[in-house]
């Protein structure tokens, strides 16, 4: 039997309202595979086109894979959506970037046809499960100084990049975080933000029960005067503070992709086709540059150039990782193409569901931007990595050509 490589898109993408992490959480008594289920069932609601029993694979990220987000969690928040048992599912972990891992693992599979539909999405619950819980390095990463201890610690990688790049200064990076806020506001303010937010049913043992419905973390009304004297927590006297750093997020994401002739005949929506993806390693210390060889990388992959793209979605871990992306490519801190909604130091970074967070985004960026044939999804990854997807817009005219140079 002869394989061709088929040509995979993205259906659909929802996400939970984020809550700020901490023991006020709206999430502080939710637990995180609940999360996923809700999900995974909004998903099933909003496409009643997909048979359940169509899905191939759920594959749901986590950095941490114990208690109520271990268990292989695709799994279990399969069975816990009332899909039929005979779907099956898998946990993966590349910290940040493990729902966009999931992502591009499930859609390699599926242009290789050894899938045609599949859920993937990411969890992290940050307030029950803290960055590093569990975490055993082994004696030989510093004692053969394989990797510096500071890389250990996200918020120290950021101080080293601003070492590294010292022209991108604290007060680039505070202007950076006073648009994310602004652009998030703006989008919210506009009802851009609520359209694939799904309400998430909460218990509080102060409260009872309620519905989370809104995003925790943001700060509206951010000013550079406001943050600029803010404690710098990753170093004395340092550039990083909790206004240019992604805030400690609860939060999961989810989406439907599918090979492209199947979501035509199954009558699925077909927001973005993936063009390529990759992920590159970096020093670990300086974590926060992986998107620019990832993206040199994904983009000699499609035959294209940066000049090609016509929307970013960044994952703000911090500002100076973002602006370390646009510097290298020349691209102004203020660019509209880029992250027109604001990102995560906005709206937050539960870790390994912010990739899914980006794809969403772009595909409703792409609806209303038919002049647009490519975007690109991009974010870091702790001990040195980046991850970078490329999509096409189908509301391009010339999508569906031969492309990709
Ligand atoms: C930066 C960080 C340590 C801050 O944590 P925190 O101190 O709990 O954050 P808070 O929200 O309490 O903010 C700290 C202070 O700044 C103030 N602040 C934060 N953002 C602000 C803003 N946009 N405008 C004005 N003030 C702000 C808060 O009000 C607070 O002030 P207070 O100390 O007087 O109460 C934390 O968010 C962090 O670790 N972020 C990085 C997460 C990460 O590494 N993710 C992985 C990436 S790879």
């Amino acid at each position: 039997m002869r394989r061709t490589v088929r040509d995979v898109v993205f259906v659909d993408g929802v996400r939970t309202p984020f809550g700020k992490a901490g023991a006020k959480s709206q999430y502080a008594e939710t637990r995180a595979d609940d999360l996923v289920v809700a999900l995974i069932r909004e998903l099933m609601r909003r496409n009643p086109q997909l048979p359940p029993e169509a899905i191939d694979e759920v594959a749901i990220a986590a950095t941490t894979q114990t208690g109520d987000q271990g268990l292989t969690i695709g799994r279990t928040a399969a069975i816990l959506a009332g899909l039929p048992r005979s779907v099956p599912g898998y946990s993966i972990d590349r910290m940040c970037a493990g729902g966009m891992t999931a992502a591009t693992n499930v859609m390699a599979a599926i242009a290789v046809g050894g899938a045609d539909v599949a859920i993937a999405g990411g969890v992290e619950h940050m307030t029950k499960h803290p960055m590093g819980e569990g975490f055993d390095p082994n004696p030989r990463i510093i004692s053969e100084k394989l990797v510096d201890p500071a890389a250990l610690n996200m918020g120290v990688t950021a101080e080293n990049l601003h070492d590294r790049f010292p022209h991108l200064t604290k007060e680039r990076a505070d202007a950076y975080g006073v648009a994310s806020q602004e652009k998030y506001a703006k989008a919210l303010a506009d009802g851009k933000i609520q359209q694939d937010l799904v309400p998430i049913q909460i218990w509080s043992s102060e409260k009872g029960w309620g519905l989370a419905v809104a995003d925790e973390p943001p700060r509206p009304g951010t000013t550079m005067e406001g943050i600029a004297n803010l404690k710098t927590p990753f170093r004395p006297r340092g550039r990083v503070t909790a206004a240019n750093a992604s805030p400690l997020t609860d939060g999961a994401t989810a989406c439907i992709v599918a090979a492209a002739d199947v979501a035509e005949q199954l009558g699925l929506p077909a927001k973005m086709r993936l063009v390529s993806f990759a992920f590159a390693g970096v020093e670990p210390e300086v974590m926060g540059v992986g998107p620019v060889p990832a993206t040199e990388k994904a983009l000699a992959r499609a035959g294209l150039s940066i000049d090609d793209i016509g929307l970013f979605e960044l994952n703000e871990a911090f500002s100076v990782q973002v602006l370390a992306l646009l510097d290298h490519y020349g691209i102004a801190d203020d660019d509209p193409r880029v992250n027109p909604w604001g990102g995560a130091i906005a709206v937050g970074h539960p870790l390994a569901s912010s990739g899914v967070r980006l794809f969403t985004q772009l595909a409703r960026h792409f609806e209303t931007h038919p002049e647009v044939r490519y975007g690109l999804t991009s974010m870091c990854v702790g001990l040195g990595q980046g991850g970078t997807v490329i999509w096409e817009n189908p509301h391009h005219a010339d999508y569906g050509k031969e492309n990709d140079k």
